[in-house]
């Protein structure tokens, strides 16, 4: 029996590099997860490899409609919802303040929030009725990002530190009937995308040159993530047998980076 059998969970960007993995990781544990995403062909294809456990629906995190549209075609397939995973979200290629063209700065701005922000709190709204109808939970993405700097540009890193805020006010709200959690990955081999024409240099996260080895070098645990390092968590924190008085909760899944020094490698050594 796994973790979550007979569940229903709604996993938004669940074709990216770490929401696939989620999504996997789901149907291995028991689930039936209903998978949002923007492109239509890594949908199928990902229907094609899970089969019945998915149902898929192309859409944008950042509209309500579309947000709705998800909740409404997972309690349709499954008749209920016990998780909603927020997880979809953009990249902003490390792009500094002093960086992003004056004339470019209110879009720039507009568009990264709205998915990485909005998008995770429409998902939440859209989902509260049939959570609470299940005493279920919700679980958001966050990053390393979201607790200390230089982990991305000024527009990603200060969305990924205003999503602990809603966290905790989700947490305080919902309850006693809906847990509110987070997952906080550090750097993932992932070809995680940034905003569309914020940087001339963008490309792909996990393309970027010396990234798996800085990354590495970065945190104690020396290695990059990959995607399925985080799944646990997920699986963890979706299930009430499990994790039944955990809210409010963020689990860091990062390699160590709150306690990163560049010497402590060698100083253990000593
Ligand atoms: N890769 C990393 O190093 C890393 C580190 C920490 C946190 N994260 C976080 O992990 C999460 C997943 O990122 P990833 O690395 O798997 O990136 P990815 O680019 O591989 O996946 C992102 C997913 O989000 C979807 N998406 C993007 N914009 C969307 C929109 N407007 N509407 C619907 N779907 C949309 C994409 O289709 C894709 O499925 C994000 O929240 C990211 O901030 C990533």
């Amino acid at each position: 029996m796994g973790w979550l059998e007979g569940q229903a969970a709604l996993v938004t960007g669940g074709t990216g590099g770490i929401g696939s993995a989620i999504v996997r990781r789901y149907v291995n544990e028991g689930a039936r997860v209903c998978v949002m995403a923007r492109d239509d062909e890594q949908l199928s294809a990902l229907r094609s490899e899970l089969g019945d456990a998915i149902i898929t629906v192309q859409g944008d995190v950042s509209k309500y409609e579309d947000n709705q549209r998800a909740v409404a075609a997972t309690l349709n397939a499954f008749g209920k919802l016990d998780t909603f995973v927020g997880n979809a979200a953009v990249f902003d290629y490390f792009t500094c303040l002093d960086r992003i063209a004056p004339e470019d700065f209110e879009s720039a701005f507009q568009r990264l929030f709205a998915i990485n922000v909005q998008g995770y709190m429409l998902g939440a709204r859209c989902s509260t009725d049939a959570l609470r109808a299940s005493r279920g939970s919700m679980i958001f993405t966050l990053s390393n990002s979201a607790f200390y700097a230089g982990g991305g540009g000024i527009l990603y890193v200060t969305a990924k530190h205003a999503l602990v805020g809603m966290i905790r006010q989700l947490a305080y709200e919902l309850a006693p009937d809906i847990r509110v959690n987070g997952v906080a990955p550090g750097a993932t081999n992932t070809p995680m995308k940034s905003l569309d024409g914020l940087n001339a240099r963008s490309v792909p996260l996990n393309q970027i040159p010396g990234f798996e080895q800085g990354a590495a070098q970065a945190v104690p645990l020396q290695r990059i993530a990959e995607p399925e390092d985080h799944t646990g968590h997920y699986v963890l924190l979706a299930s009430s047998e499990n994790s039944g008085l955990t809210t409010a909760n963020i689990i860091h899944s990062d390699g160590g980076w709150e306690v990163r020094s560049p010497g402590a490698a060698s100083h253990r050594k000593v």
